[in-house]
């Protein structure tokens, strides 16, 4: 197997780059990850799994660890600023069709379970990758720290303003090569978020001592944001603010992705945000001043993936979705299977597999990305015609819902180097097998199913 002497850069250390080094770490390949911090820094708010992955940490011997953080989520709820029940999803019906409870926790601590998986000196911090090159002998990683770094491969897990990407593209300028308009263009942001975690605050709000949690959506009256209010395990209360209205605050930088948010900052924006009630009780600023590091992020919903990208940096998604990790470790599994079979490094075969890590992941990524703001902008938008679309959504059969809800979270890829586990759930696994050859899928029975 020629993926014993492959060398792997993976650029960035968040969710998909420290999944794809845990990846490769069990499938005996070589790799380094650079990552732009110095050090790993606690931020962000809440993030969930459903079992289109989980099955997959199952497989890697991590699923306990991860459950050990988390609350089994059991719906996804939105509200009226009222607070009266707009709409609501049981999300407890996962763990019978599809074999895992869908978990959420905070994304500090899944990079903690993550960060604990990967040998610490496989991980360099305080390299920011600002240009690549490559050839036919392999690719050349230059960092801000004047270093620079080779390897057979480059993986840009480096998020949403992926340095990586851009590179890329400017390669492929100075070869001649046409990069369609749409994917260099300067982002278009559809969303800005602040968003963060409060600390312990189960004492002034008793609901937080429960043993599950639900995705609460409060959509602002005549506002152009909305407020998100996620119990968490510890007491905890994952929040954000996502919508247009922030869009002045973060006007004056155009470069930062995610940074610390300075209390003096924070004042302002509370100024201009509404005191928006929020389920658990209370209203979302007195969760602001429950926490100690508030993010932001900027959000765009637009597909451009065209190299070997990973993860936000070919495809962002709005966080309430909760599709962003997991679309990102599904590119993961296909990489990492698909890396594992490689038969050299010589260029030939490594187009090849890309091409078809692509092929494999792009369709899917582009329905994620779309189910995911095609149902955000349903349940925020305002109007007498979107309470019908709602009104209408929500009295869907129930095979239908179970029919839609398959689609997504039906596909649980697993890794093929590894031993292999039983599919576990009433609903077959429909993703497609990332192997280099196209091989006809076997019809896999789950055991409930038979
Ligand atoms: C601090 C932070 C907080 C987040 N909070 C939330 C949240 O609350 N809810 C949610 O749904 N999603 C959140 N996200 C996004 C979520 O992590 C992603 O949607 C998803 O996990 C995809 O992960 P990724 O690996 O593609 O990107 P990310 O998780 O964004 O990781 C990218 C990594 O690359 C590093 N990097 C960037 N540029 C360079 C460079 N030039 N060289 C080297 N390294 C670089 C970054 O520092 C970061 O560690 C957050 C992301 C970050 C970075
Ligand atoms: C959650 O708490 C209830 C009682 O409040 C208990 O019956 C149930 O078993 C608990 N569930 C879990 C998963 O701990
Ligand atoms: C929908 O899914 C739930 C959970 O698996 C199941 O109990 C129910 O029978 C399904 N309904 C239909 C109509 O398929």
């Amino acid at each position: 197997m020629a993926s014993e002497g492959l060398k792997v850069i993976i650029a960035g250390a968040g969710i998909g780059g420290l999944v794809l080094a845990l990846m490769l770490e069990k499938a005996s390949i070589d790799y380094i990850v650079l990552e732009r911090a110095s050090e790993f820094k606690p931020l962000g708010s809440s993030i969930s799994l459903t079992a289109q992955v989980l099955r997959v940490f199952d497989q890697l011997g991590i699923l306990e660890e991860v459950q050990a953080v988390s609350l089994p989520m059991s719906s996804l709820t939105y509200f009226k600023q009222d607070l009266t029940l707009m709409a609501s999803w049981d999300a407890t019906i996962a763990t019978d069709r599809y074999g895992y409870t869908s978990l959420m926790f905070p994304r500090p601590d899944l990079m903690q379970v993550l960060l604990r998986q990967v040998p610490p000196h496989k991980i360099a911090w305080g390299k920011r990758v600002l240009s690549t090159m490559q050839n036919t002998n392999g690719v050349m990683v230059r960092c801000a720290s004047g270093e620079t770094f080779d390897g057979d491969i480059l993986v840009g897990a480096d998020g949403a303003y992926s340095a990586v990407r851009q590179s890329m593209y400017k390669n492929l300028e100075m070869k001649g090569i046409h990069v369609p308009p749409t994917d260099t263009a300067p982002l278009h942001f559809d969303q800005y978020c602040i968003l963060g975690v409060t600390s312990d605050i189960s004492e002034e709000y008793p609901v937080l001592k429960e043993n599950d949690t639900q995705l609460n959506v409060v959509i602002a009256d005549k506002k152009p944001y909305n407020v998100y209010c996620i119990p968490l395990k510890g007491g905890r209360v994952g929040w954000a603010i996502c919508g247009k209205l922030l869009q002045e605050q973060f006007h004056d930088q155009e470069n930062f992705r995610f940074s610390d948010y300075g209390a003096e900052a924070i004042e302002e924006i509370r100024d201009k945000i509404d005191d928006i009630p929020v389920p658990i009780g209370g209203s979302i600023g007195q969760l602001m001043d429950k926490t100690e590091d508030i993010s932001r992020i900027m959000l765009e919903d637009r597909y451009a993936g065209r190299t070997v990208l990973i993860g936000d940096a070919c495809h962002k998604l709005i966080p309430a979705g909760g599709q962003g990790a997991i679309q990102t470790i599904l590119d993961c599994v296909c990489l990492a299977n698909l890396l594992k079979e490689l038969p050299s490094t010589e260029p030939a075969d490594i187009t090849a597999v890309f091409k078809r890590y692509y092929d494999i992941r792009a369709p899917h990524a582009k329905k994620a990305v779309a189910a995911s703001s095609q149902l955000s902008n349903l349940m925020s938008s305002k109007g007498l015609l979107a309470d019908m679309m709602r009104g209408f959504i929500l009295k869907s059969p129930r095979w239908i819902i179970n029919k839609s809800f398959d689609s997504i979270y039906g596909g649980r890829p697993i890794l093929n180097y590894l031993e292999q586990i039983d599919l576990k759930g009433t609903v077959k696994d429909s993703s497609k097998p990332a192997t280099l050859i196209d091989k006809p899928s076997k019809p896999s029975m789950s055991a409930a199913a038979l």
